[in-house]
């Protein structure tokens, strides 16, 4: 294979290659370290971590659906100080960039989590205003474009890394909120986090998640994923990372026709651990192909 350009510059940062893991999918890789070379990565993109360590959501939390997943984990996590002893001198052994996902119940939340990090040596910020599976913070701020541009604005005054912004799919028009976190002065953009939805199991009458919903993802949602990163990068002028049901090289590539800068593979590494790098070899494979030379030159190329 002739040797390919696949470096991508996300908000001023250069990653290696345009593969990252999802947050949420792959922890802070330490569970994958065995599988997966964290060097080969463009980034590592984290669990959400809060100000304090949370529970999470009653179990069951996850369930297996046609073509995908649901979860309602809750944005379990061991708080930002925790991470920041613990994860991140994990993480800088290897050659990889490191993107932080912040959760929080309110905006001084995220607010104190962004500030701890000031100082830390991480690459990226990235907001979570799209979890569904929680009552306070998470989706709540992310399905109103002014809600989306205030909480962008606070995050941002305070945030040392440039701050992306990964947006919910539960809302009528992506445009008008992805727009909301351009006026709000976000670096870039992250889409799509899962669609909210519903399984029930039949034999017992009842929901199969504790919580009743939860988030849809995998390959189930990809059409939509695709649509939605084509649709945002048609109208705003910020590196995407796109997202949303991502198993192979070709899945990759069609986000990357579509306008994304970065993608991130999460569903698929729970049913394979080394998903991330089959998805950077099919890369690889496709540019050798059709004689691609950067992965720049094929990016939003679709009318
Ligand atoms: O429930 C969860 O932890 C999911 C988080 C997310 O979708 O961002």
């Amino acid at each position: 294979m002739t040797k390919v350009n696949m470096k991508v510059n996300i908000s001023g940062v250069e990653l290696k290659n345009p593969v990252m893991t999802a947050s949420g999918t792959f922890g802070s890789g330490i569970e994958y370290g065995e599988f997966v070379d964290l060097n080969r990565l463009g980034a590592v993109v984290v669990k959400g971590i809060a100000n304090t360590s949370w529970k999470g959501n009653a179990s069951p939390r996850v369930a297996e659906t046609f073509g995908g997943m649901l979860n309602s984990v809750g944005l379990q996590n061991p708080g930002v100080d925790e991470f920041i002893q613990k994860d991140i001198p994990f993480l800088r052994k290897y050659d990889t960039k490191i993107i932080v996902n912040i959760a929080g119940k309110t905006v001084e939340e995220y607010c104190e989590v962004v500030k701890k990090l000031a100082t830390a040596d991480i690459d990226l910020l990235e907001l979570n205003i799209s979890c569904p599976n929680v009552k306070e913070g998470g989706v709540s701020f992310g399905t109103d474009a002014k809600m989306v541009e205030y909480v962008t604005k606070q995050v941002k005054r305070v945030s040392k890394q440039p701050l992306i912004v990964k947006l919910t799919p539960n809302v009528t028009d992506i445009v008008e909120i992805a727009k909301g976190a351009e006026a709000g002065g976000a670096d870039g953009l992250s889409l799509i986090n899962t669609l909210l939805g519903m399984a029930i199991d039949i034999h017992k009458r009842k929901p199969v998640l504790a919580n009743v919903v939860g988030g849809l993802s995998g390959p189930a949602i990809k059409p939509v994923a695709i649509r939605m990163v084509y649709q945002v990068a048609k109208a705003v002028g910020l590196p995407i990372i796109g997202m949303g049901g991502i198993m192979t090289g070709e899945d990759a590539i069609e986000f990357i026709q579509a306008g994304a800068t970065g993608v991130a593979v999460g569903t698929a590494n729970f049913i394979n651990p080394t998903a991330t790098m089959d998805v950077l070899e099919g890369i690889g494979k496709y540019m050798n192909q059709y004689g691609v030379e950067k992965i720049s030159d094929i990016r939003g190329i679709i009318a």
